[in-house]
């Protein structure tokens, strides 16, 4: 008995061996069942070559992507449009050079080029989302099959702010099932909408594997989709002080955030620990401040991050943070004769100076620092122009530091101040009035229109003591408390305006270091923050005490592409199950713009969705 078994294991073996090395490949399939897509059991030797279905009853997808494309109930689009959302549930082979794309309205020379752009920017990932490298040449050449994309863009205006119209409609419409070319219609107040809607067209594709083995690409045969964002203000804040971030790390983070409709890049780009941002009037900032020569960040490069930033519907606002977090870059104030520009530096025992090493300050009763800061924001508004807000740090300001520097308490004393803590606020508060008054009158005639400054909630921003310090018509508070906390709310009821990063959801940082928690994607994307009208929005952040050019894809991704979708439309649910097979397709997205996100799930789950909740 014994001996039959193993026979039958040997002549089993031998079947496996003789199939492998027949060298016949096999393509695994998937199959739409209850609007979930799931791996076919067996793997088939055949490609399915049925990519025309006339029935999904049945029908087998050579890729998942293109199984959740026709079965997903919103085709795997991230994040979830807003507003009408009708697709077909058939897909038709394109190819990349299929698409034409024409503008029907009349715009300017300036914004026709930035269309230019942005329809050369879809091509390129539209590209990158295949391996075109084994692609059949797809039609004769006697086909007229172009897919027609117009746009109807009734302004011209390029500004992206707070104000910007993001609202697009889309309608996809192919003849004959894709044999006869097709129609987009997409229709947008700004160019910016319309970039939108390119990424949502190239959501409605996806690759699959042809006769042959070849590699293809489809699109859903109709779509007729309004979309707009719940919130203005949709960002990543990242760090690049406590760990400098190559250029091309913050382009890379820039092509995500514009893959999922984020449109704020908050670019925390100094910090006690370096300084390495190039100031041609002051080259003693990055001189002093910087790591090392090869991690400055050149003016060059700055415009290079804005203008790629800026074709991809994303604004860049920076900070420096100050008057705290302030050391690296301030040290040389001394040595060239104009005092302590920054106290505390590097003080230790630094616990008694600071909240994290380095300790440093910037000193708010020397003159010098003032025109230092007008030297440095005259530039940044050189760059940025005149009508960009900034973001003016101003968090964990540390009193003890003040408090213990003599120049500091004497010059307190000389203006009858003492040394309470409500004294220190208002020697804060001066420094930032004055800060204010020098970018005001750095920005020339824009003054006049009282662009905001966003500010960190701190001790000064606290509700009870706000309204004695900071103009709510001018300062933006950017809140950082957890999301039990009752002050958003209570800013909000004072007039203020908020962009909010909750600490116990968006700090993407936490969980390796300290007592903190990591929060998973689920945890971004179920954190809600207030609708109330104020809110402008909010921002995961990236501090980088941990991450350099290396880890940063595996903490900002894919999480962040999850938070995106909180604050693009602000769904209801209440669980993440629901929201999962659109969440790894569009991890998917990521991978294919050369990302590398960190994995959420194994990925048997990824080919099987709904079996792992
Ligand atoms: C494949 O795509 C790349 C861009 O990712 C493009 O440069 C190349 O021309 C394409 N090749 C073919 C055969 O279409
Ligand atoms: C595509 O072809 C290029 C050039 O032949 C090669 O370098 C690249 O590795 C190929 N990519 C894939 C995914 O096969
Ligand atoms: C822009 O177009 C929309 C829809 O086509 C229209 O409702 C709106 O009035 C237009 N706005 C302007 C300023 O022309
Ligand atoms: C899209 O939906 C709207 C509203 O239902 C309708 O007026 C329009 O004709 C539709 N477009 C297409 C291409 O079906
Ligand atoms: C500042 O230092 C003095 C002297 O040590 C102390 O009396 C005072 O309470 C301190 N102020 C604050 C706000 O901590
Ligand atoms: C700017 O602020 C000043 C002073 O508060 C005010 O008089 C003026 O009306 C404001 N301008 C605008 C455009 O809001």
């Amino acid at each position: 008995m014994k001996n039959i078994y193993v026979l039958l294991k040997i002549i089993a073996l031998f079947h496996i061996v003789a199939a492998a090395s027949t060298n016949e490949a096999f393509f695994r399939t998937y199959r739409c069942h209850d609007r979930r897509c799931h791996r076919n059991f067996r793997p088939s030797k055949n490609v399915p070559n049925r990519v025309f279905p006339s029935s999904m009853k049945n029908f087998e997808h050579s890729t998942m992507a293109a199984c959740r494309l026709s079965c997903d109930s919103y085709a795997g689009i991230w994040p979830l449009p807003v507003g009408r959302v009708v697709l077909s549930q058939k897909y038709a082979k394109i190819d990349p050079s299929q698409f034409v794309f024409r503008t029907s309205s009349s715009v300017s020379q300036e914004a026709q080029d930035f269309i230019n752009e942005m329809t050369a920017i879809f091509l390129s990932n539209l590209e990158k989302s295949f391996d075109n490298n084994s692609t059949e040449e797809l039609y004769g050449n006697s086909r007229n099959n172009y897919i027609n994309v117009i746009f109807n863009i009734n302004s011209s205006d390029l500004t992206l702010n707070w104000l910007t119209e993001e609202s697009y409609s889309l309608q996809l419409l192919l003849e004959d099932e894709g044999e006869g070319g097709g129609l987009v219609e997409i229709s947008a107040r700004t160019v910016y909408g319309a970039r939108h809607a390119l990424e949502t067209l190239l959501q409605l594709t996806a690759p699959i594997i042809k006769e042959g083995g070849h590699n293809g690409l489809v699109i859903l045969t109709a779509a007729n989709i309004t979309d707009r964002p719940t919130y203005a203000h949709r960002g990543l804040s990242l760090d690049t002080a406590r760990n400098f971030i190559p250029v091309k790390d913050i382009l890379r983070t820039i092509d995500g955030l514009s893959s999922c409709k984020m449109n704020i890049f908050h670019w925390h780009a100094t910090d006690s620990q370096s300084f390495p941002l190039e100031i041609k009037r002051v080259p003693y900032m990055a001189a002093f401040g910087a790591y090392s020569p090869e991690e400055i960040y050149t003016t060059e490069d700055i415009k290079s991050i804005i203008s790629y930033a800026k074709a991809r519907g994303v604004r860049v606002i920076i900070e420096l943070d100050i008057p705290s977090h302030s050391g690296a870059g301030w040290e040389w104030g001394e040595e060239a004769g104009f005092g302590k520009l920054a106290v505390c530096v590097g003080a230790q025992p630094w616990r008694k100076s600071c909240i994290q090493p380095p300790c440093g300050q910037l000193n708010p009763v020397n003159p010098y620092v003032y025109d230092i800061l007008r030297n440095i924001y005259k530039e940044l508004i050189e760059i940025w122009g005149n009508h960009e807000v900034f973001h003016m740090g101003g968090d964990e300001v540390y009193i003890p530091c003040w408090n213990s520097t003599k120049e500091i308490t004497d010059a307190m004393t000389v203006k009858g101040l003492k040394r309470r803590t409500e004294d220190f606020l208002k020697v804060w508060s001066e420094f930032q009035k004055t800060v204010l008054k020098i970018v005001d009158e750095e920005r020339g005639t824009a003054s006049n229109l009282n662009v905001s400054a966003i500010m960190w909630s701190s001790y000064l921003t606290n509700p009870a003591v706000i309204e004695q310090y900071l103009d709510k018509d001018r300062y933006v508070i950017h809140t950082w408390v957890e999301s039990g906390s009752p002050i958003p709310d209570e800013l909000l009821d004072l007039g203020y305006r908020l962009i909010i990063s909750t600490k116990n959801a968006w700090y993407l940082d936490h969980g390796v270091w300290g007592q903190t928690k990591y929060h998973t994607w689920r945890d971004v994307y179920l954190n809600q923050i207030s609708r109330k009208s104020g809110v402008l929005g909010g921002e995961v952040a990236m501090w980088a005490e941990y991450i350099d050019g290396g880890a940063l894809d595996s903490r900002v991704w894919p999480r962040t592409a999850a938070a995106a979708e909180r604050l693009w439309s602000d769904p209801i649910y209440r669980s993440t199950a629901s929201v999962e097979p659109r969440f790894y397709s569009h991890r998917n997205r990521l991978i294919q713009r050369g990302i590398r996100p960190e994995a959420v799930t194994p990925e048997w789950c990824a080919q099987n969705d709904g079996e792992c909740q």
